[in-house]
């Protein structure tokens, strides 16, 4: 049983230097904190991160202090508990942070680890899906870049210290590549640890047609749709939802692409079904477009719009409902994408969830302290497992 005694909260910086949540509680079985992340190409219908504002979420869970103490919580779905304190009073971030954090005392006076508190059963790994060059909100160049978000690497190999391994190679040995491609290139790194470039996607997917892995894009196509049309950059020109059907066809068939993440604007679920029935043995991925929300999911089912989704848990704050979106996933044969956010801290719970979710694969940055803190968790769950 544990009892939360007291929490507060402080704000720190993740790793993009913005302020984000991290909750702190004491409990009678010692004391635990957790850290929320940021995203910044966030999808319109994510749950907002405060209610108000951090500030304000802080004050809310100091106010909320005496009811906490007067709940035990003995096991996973007790988080509603907490929820039915503070849920409509703080934001997605708070919540999540706060909900981990109990976690971690739940799997401490278990004698657990946290994955075995929401999964005892838990086998499977996950693929890994790694972030190695980056375009559109996340990339910090001036002048030309990718229009796409994010070039992604996904290993076959479920053992994820080999996962990994490969990842960071092949990542690293980009790096010559793009200083013979791109007259531009300056060896910085975007806000996931990604390659920045001047390039455009489709020199980018030559490159990465070398790799021995399978080949994934997140288009995050909402940051680049406006007025009905995809307003492409790099070239400039401008697309409507058929040519971009049409585009995004083609370079699915010229570069075998395995995982498509927002091909379309947030709202186009028609467009997703369209693309998805072109291409069934590809991930069509929904992230913008699901919001890790199980009415937008139910949407995505209905219209047959995704085979896959992304399950990013501060996009929603709840953990119980974070779980019944995975559960209706699978239901509907959906795979199931545990995913970081472009802000990160070093918080590993991330790694726990996806496991105990039993997810299909775990979509994270490859280098970075905030990033490998996670793969490194992913690596000692393996390792344990092994034992
Ligand atoms: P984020 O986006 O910046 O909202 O974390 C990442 C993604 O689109 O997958
Ligand atoms: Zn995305």
């Amino acid at each position: 049983m544990v009892v939360v005694k007291e929490v507060s909260a402080k704000a720190i910086f993740d790793s993009r230097r913005e302020k984000t949540i991290l909750v702190k509680i004491k409990t009678n079985v010692g004391s635990f904190s957790a850290s929320a992340p940021n995203g910044k190409s966030k999808g319109k219908y994510e749950a907002k991160s405060y209610m108000h504002s951090l500030e304000k979420d802080i004050d809310v869970l100091k106010k909320s202090n005496d009811y906490f103490s007067q709940d035990e919580i003995d096991k996973f779905e007790d988080l509603r508990r907490i929820e039915d304190i503070v849920e409509g009073h703080v934001g997605a971030n708070t919540l999540f942070a706060f909900e981990s954090a109990v976690l971690k005392a739940l799997a401490k006076e278990k004698k657990m680890q946290v994955w075995q508190v929401l999964n005892p059963g838990a086998k499977k790994l996950p693929r890994l899906v790694g972030n190695c060059i980056g375009g559109g909100k996340h990339s910090h160049v001036e002048g030309k870049k990718p229009d796409f978000q994010e070039f992604l690497l996904v290993p076959k190999t479920k053992k994820i210290k080999e996962a990994f391994e490969m990842n960071k190679k092949f990542k690293k040995s980009l790096e010559l590549d793009l200083k013979e491609k791109d007259s531009e290139f300056d060896g910085k790194k975007n806000d996931e640890d990604a390659w920045q470039t001047s390039l455009n996607e489709k020199e980018v997917l030559d490159i990465l047609k070398r790799a021995r892995v399978d080949i994934g894009i997140d288009v995050a196509a909402s940051s680049f749709y406006k007025r009905k049309k995809y307003l492409y950059e790099n070239p400039v020109l401008t697309r409507t939802e058929e040519e971009q059907l049409f585009y995004i066809s083609n370079l699915i068939k010229n570069y075998d692409l395995f995982y498509i993440e927002d091909p379309f604007n947030e709202e186009s679920f028609d467009s997703f079904a369209k693309l998805l029935k072109k291409f069934p043995s590809s991930l069509i991925v929904g992230d913008d477009l699901t919001v890790t929300n199980e009415k937008r999911l139910n949407k995505a089912i209905e219209e047959k719009s995704i085979n896959a989704i992304i399950i990013k848990p501060n996009q929603n704050g709840s953990l119980l409902k974070v779980k019944k979106v995975c559960e209706l996933a699978k239901k509907n044969n959906i795979k199931i994408i545990f995913s970081h956010r472009s802000g990160e801290t070093t918080e590993t719970i991330l790694a726990d969830l996806a496991f105990g979710f039993q997810a299909d694969f775990f979509k994270c940055g490859i280098t970075g302290k905030e990033r490998e803190a996670k793969l490194k968790r992913l690596i000692e769950i393996e390792k344990k497992l092994n034992r």
